[in-house]
């Protein structure tokens, strides 16, 4: 016997006695036999679809893409006199079969509960994770292989990375910006295996990062202090962790406080970031060696490099692995400072030895040009679902002979599982005042102001991306209207920092 454990639009959460995994269920609306003709056959009903594929290419984000055909699908439904009870799923399902290449796993594409789409093959059921629930099994499965070939095949054309026999791996991207891992025979014998890190549509902000308890309100105004530097000397930072832990999401929550005057360059192996809220920003996009043949490969070093001459006020690493961090600790170290990269470690000690191993080899010397190490952490708890904590702040507090010196001055409270101040004082803090001429207190006191920012975006219930960015940047124009208009000016007069 299954029960219904948990149900949103079209899904249901199965929980089956005789199964340790829930099931993570599609249910698909009862269509007329109009409109299943035309969820069937989307193409016949829009002869000119070809015409407005090509002016797709000339919107930018994948949600203009997705208005615009929004519009347009709506329409010609509209004049087949299509019920409007159904409209909105069949928008969405024509969509999926002939503009985004989902196909079969649109639904899940379209669901931000999920956090993983995993195909392991022909005639098995695809398994997801669910940001509730942990892996679930689902009641959707590709019944051949042209049919998850199809699938394969828009990947490789969407992300403009080839895909056969003699180079099986594949790393891209779907049309929303998800990033997707192909392997085929003879890598997987068993069959093509696709692995979907799904994108969200509302990228998470610091508040929904507050909110979940990832961090507290107090060491966000302070990494806000950080990544602003007063418009004068922002501070460089590395989000370690492992992977799924949460970094990139991190990193683009981070990357809010960035003033609008900056020029961000973002450097990955696989488009992910998404900093749309950025006036001035460019992403570039590293090609393995694997595309192509061999031709035409740019490693992340040699994208690094060639960032420098764009004139970047930050350079971005969307993940840390080689030689590039020598490049990266270069820049910092001719003034680029506010960079930031994710790299894969589970403490700021690690980090410090895997950045001066191989491959990376950093020399030791440049280490202290890092200010911060954050470090993120997530684990399944059965009762509360995914839980996603920065575990450790560790500052780089300078060499002792060719030991790198870690001040760890935030750390995890096992027992409450909240972030906390430690005993060390924060070094940085002094840094940042010399940095910017300020005295130590005026910097305390910023950070205190900012905090009282986040709270009061909180308590009034500031959700929207747009807004919560447009108040950081009004404030860092004019701070006190800013304090004013969140009703926080009196509350600071009574505060005297320590
Ligand atoms: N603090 C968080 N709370 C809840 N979900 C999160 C949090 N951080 C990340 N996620 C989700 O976890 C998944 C993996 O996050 P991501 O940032 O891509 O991890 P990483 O870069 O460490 O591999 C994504 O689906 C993301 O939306
Ligand atoms: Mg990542």
């Amino acid at each position: 016997m299954s029960e219904v454990i948990d149900s949103y639009d079209y899904v249901r959460i199965l929980e089956d006695d005789a199964s340790e995994l829930l099931t993570y269920s599609v249910v698909e609306p009862e269509f007329s036999p109009e409109e299943r003709r035309v969820v069937d056959n989307p193409a016949e009903f829009m002869g000119d679809y070809k015409s407005i594929l090509s002016r797709l290419e000339f919107l930018r984000t994948s949600t203009e893409k997705e208005e615009f055909l929004g519009e347009y699908i709506r329409k010609h439904l509209e004049d087949k006199n299509i019920s409007p009870g159904n409209r909105e799923i069949i928008v969405s399902l024509v969509m999926d079969k002939i503009f985004f290449g989902y196909g079969k796993i649109g639904p899940m594409m379209r669901d931000d509960h999920l956090e993983e789409i995993m195909v392991n093959g022909v005639d098995i059921p695809i398994f997801i994770v669910h940001r509730k629930h942990g892996m679930c099994l689902t009641n959707i499965r590709y019944e051949s292989k042209e049919e998850l070939y199809e699938l394969i095949g828009w990947l490789s054309k969407n992300s403009g990375r080839h895909i056969d026999e003699k180079t099986p791996l594949l790393d891209g991207h779907m049309p929303d910006g998800s990033r997707a891992n192909v392997v085929i025979s003879p890598a997987s014998p068993k069959g093509p295996v696709i692995t979907i890190r799904k994108f969200r549509r509302q990228p998470f902000t610091i508040l929904d990062l507050i909110e979940k308890k990832s961090l507290d309100s107090g060491l966000a105004a302070f990494l806000w202090v950080c990544i602003e530097g007063f418009g004068i000397h922002p501070c460089n930072i590395l989000i370690a962790g492992g992977s799924g832990s949460g970094k990139t999401t991190f990193l683009n929550a981070l990357t809010m406080f960035t003033p609008q005057y900056e020029r961000v360059i973002t450097l990955e192996d696989t488009l992910e970031l998404n900093f749309d809220f950025l006036k001035n920003w460019v992403a570039l996009e590293a090609s393995p060696s694997l595309i192509s043949k061999g031709e035409g490969k740019i490693d992340m070093q040699t994208l690094v490099e060639n960032s420098l001459r764009m004139r970047p006020d930050r350079i971005i690493l969307g993940e840390i692995r080689g030689a590039e961090a020598q490049t990266i600790f270069v820049a910092m170290d001719i003034g680029l400072n506010g960079s930031m990269g994710t790299i894969h470690s589970n403490t700021a000690k690690e980090t410090t030895i895997r950045l001066t191993s191989e491959p990376m080899n950093l020399p030791i010397v440049m280490f202290p040009l890092l200010d911060l190490i954050v470090v993120v952490n997530r684990r399944y708890d059965k009762n509360r679902g995914i839980i996603r904590r920065v575990t450790e702040v560790g500052e780089v507090a300078g060499l002792e002979g060719d030991v790198v010196q870690i001040g760890e001055i935030y750390k995890l409270n096992p027992k409450t599982e909240e972030i906390a101040r430690t005993k060390y004082p924060i070094l940085l803090t002094e840094k940042i005042a010399r940095r910017c001429m300020l005295t130590k207190q005026q910097v305390n006191m910023e950070i205190l102001k900012r905090k009282f920012v986040l709270e009061a975006m909180i308590k009034r219930g500031i959700r929207d991306e747009k807004e919560i960015i447009k108040l950081f940047q009004q404030y860092h124009n004019n701070a006190d209207a800013v304090l004013l208009k969140l009703g926080i000016a009196e509350r600071m007069h009574a505060k005297k920092p320590q």
